[in-house]
């Protein structure tokens, strides 16, 4: 297919020029690392917001003793960081990885190479910060770390990546997860980035990364709009269906990570709060955010949204991959 909007294009490289300008002088990675001992642990201050947790007005929850409370708080913290680290590693970086090491057909080429390889940088250092910020709350708070790997976010992507059909459908896939889940974690990030009642650190980490992470939605949106030109109208449609999909996932409760923690901390009647408590939390706030990104990127389109993964596996007609 021809690229058609040369001004499209022109635009999309004077965005990310001045992106990759800002993130010189802005991202976390080109400043001092935090210094953790110049922010003092309060044991009386939370580690998490409650307003978060989605089995927050449960009776067994408000009905149990403080002290348990809040060492789930400090949990709550641990399952917000391990999520965090495998959005970063195994949904963010390999679709960065794709675009650098064989980048789209566009005259945009170097600058697409650029760009990602400066967020993969960004998310090196997000990982590292939510491991470090982690760990220091096991230990300020003398409790054994979460160990935990089965999100339901990671194990629908490789769902979806192991029902794909050809290598076009993989490179799309990953990089529709991961487009949508860079603008969904500024939601994500948001309501922690903005509470400083908060224990300091937690809420220090939260905004550094939530400031990185408005640029990473910028950039991942002109990115796609780059790609999304070179893309044929069924693969136009399995890359929107794909990204209206992930908002489900993101803001999945993961409740099997919270039956770890019940466990671990005998919490009574984790069975009745894990019973009534819903897959999805926040849903809406995450739907308007992708819903903007579809129609930012050019993916919007008149008429009932009727597109799933399945249908356009079937559908597909895409020899020409162009990411
Ligand atoms: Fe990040
Ligand atoms: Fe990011």
């Amino acid at each position: 297919m021809e690229r058609v909007n040369v001004e499209q294009e022109a635009g999309v490289a004077s965005m990310l020029k001045k992106l990759s300008v800002l993130w010189k002088s802005r991202a976390a990675v080109n400043q001092e690392p935090l210094d953790y001992s110049s922010l003092t642990f309060d044991p009386s201050k939370q580690d998490f917001c409650v307003s978060l947790l989605p089995f927050r007005d449960h009776p067994a929850w408000l009905d149990a003793p403080e002290e348990l409370k809040s060492r789930c708080l400090s949990y709550a913290w641990g399952i917000y960081n391990l999520k965090t680290i495998y959005i970063e590693c195994n949904v963010v970086t390999p679709a960065c990885e794709d675009i650098i090491k064989t980048p789209p057909i566009s005259n945009n080429r170097v600058l697409l190479q650029d760009v990602m390889s400066e967020a993969l940088l960004d998310e090196a250092l997000h990982t590292r910060m939510s491991m470090l910020a982690c760990n220091y709350i096991y230990d300020m708070r003398g409790i054994p770390p979460l160990d935990f790997a089965d999100f339901n976010l990671v194990q629908w992507r490789n769902n979806v990546l192991s029902t794909c059909n050809a290598e076009w459908e993989r490179r799309l896939t990953r990089f529709a997860i991961a487009c949508a889940s860079e603008t969904l974690i500024t939601d994500y990030l948001k309501t922690l980035a903005e509470d400083s009642s908060i224990q300091r650190v937690c809420h220090e980490v939260t905004k550094t990364h939530a400031m990185d992470e408005w640029s990473h939605s910028s950039v991942f949106s002109f990115v796609a709009t780059d790609i999304v030109q070179g893309l044929s109208s069924n693969e136009r449609e399995y890359l929107r269906s794909v990204i209206l999909q992930t908002v489900q996932m993101f803001a999945n409760n993961e409740l099997g990570a919270w039956a770890t923690v019940f466990s671990m901390v005998n919490f009574p009647r984790a069975r009745d709060i894990l019973h009534d408590t819903g897959d999805s939390n926040e849903i809406n706030v995450y739907t308007d955010s992708v819903e903007s990104l579809i129609d930012r990127v050019g993916l919007a389109r008149s008429g009932q949204i009727h597109s799933l993964v399945a249908s356009a596996h079937i559908k597909h007609e895409g020899k020409g991959v162009r990411i």
